[in-house]
């Protein structure tokens, strides 16, 4: 498990964990994935006998890649065809995971794996650099889209707007998209792998299409009074560094075929609030 201090990679190894699966979980510091010499170390056998590497590894500061591309493109274009590349010489299977943000955002229904991509930021496109290296790399590989991941370890809208529970905010009405629970999203990912279904593309999302005002509003009727208020503004409003797409709900049905469809969001923050009360 590369990436495995970060918000999903976390969930994913106390996962595989749970379900009886020897894991070795390798953070930054063990880890970069920008270094081939890292890559190497699968070849050489540093790591054990691996039977299947998942990668969260990602520059995932959307609004920093627009200034730092070049450490975006390193991390997740460059760095994720090393690890590709030695997976595929080791003969040991990938699930990587990228992101809604690969799609242009003119969409008008949640978007299948089979539509066009066309990212429009550093971030998008240096996510779609890796499946791309992934892709052309003969590693047999699971590529995992998912989207807006919200969950109880570190820095994420839904830790944000219950930290935030008593503060006045503006929130962007006019994104739209899939916000999918890291936990909920780690345990189907892990059931994907044990299916070991044919190599390709997934998306692996929430069902519940939502903006991001919507998501806003369904945490805080969950909040036990909070004092903040939560007011509806338009991107133009709320200006960042990167673009966003307006519209990135993804349709998962090819995974949830396979994994079942992953609980609502509702679940979501009943598990939430229950470990994080
Ligand atoms: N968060 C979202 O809303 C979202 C949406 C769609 C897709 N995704 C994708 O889902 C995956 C997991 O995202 P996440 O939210 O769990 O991200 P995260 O919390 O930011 O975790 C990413 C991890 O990668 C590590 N990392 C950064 N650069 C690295 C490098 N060069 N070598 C090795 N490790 C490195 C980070 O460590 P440091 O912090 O120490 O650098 C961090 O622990 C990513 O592929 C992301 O693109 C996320």
């Amino acid at each position: 498990m590369t990436g495995a201090g970060g918000m999903l990679g976390q969930e994913i190894v106390s996962d595989a964990q749970h379900r009886g699966h020897q894991v070795t979980a390798l953070g930054h510091p063990e880890f970069d994935i920008a270094d081939p010499v890292s890559s190497g170390k699968i070849m050489a056998g540093d790591f054990g006998e691996i039977d299947l590497i998942i990668n969260c590894a990602a520059f995932t500061a959307v609004d920093k890649a627009e200034s730092e591309p070049d450490a975006a493109f390193m991390t997740n274009g460059l760095g994720v065809g090393y690890l590709a590349q030695a997976c595929a010489m080791s003969g040991v299977k990938l699930m990587h995971f990228s992101t809604d943000y690969v799609f242009g955002g003119d969409g008008t229904k949640p978007y299948t794996e089979e539509d066009a991509v066309n990212p429009i930021g550093a971030y998008g496109q240096s996510k779609r650099q890796g499946e791309e290296a992934v892709l052309s790399s003969g590693a047999y590989a699971w590529i995992l889209r998912t989207s807006w991941l919200i969950g109880p370890h570190g820095k994420n809208f839904l830790n944000t707007m219950v930290a935030r529970k008593d503060d006045d905010l503006a929130i962007v009405s006019d994104q739209t998209g899939t916000p999918t629970y890291a936990p909920f999203l780690a345990e189907a990912a892990i059931v994907l792998a044990e299916s070991s279904p044919p190599p390709g593309i997934f998306h692996a999302a929430g069902s519940e299409v939502m903006t991001w005002y919507d998501l806003s509003m369904r945490i805080h009727e969950r909040l036990p009074e909070p004092k903040g208020t939560r007011r509806a503004i338009s991107t133009s409003e709320y200006l960042t560094p990167a673009k966003r797409p307006a519209y990135s709900a993804l349709d998962s049905s090819k995974f949830s075929a396979i994994t079942g469809q992953m609980p609502s969001l509702a679940r979501a923050l009943d598990h939430y609030f229950q470990i994080k009360p």
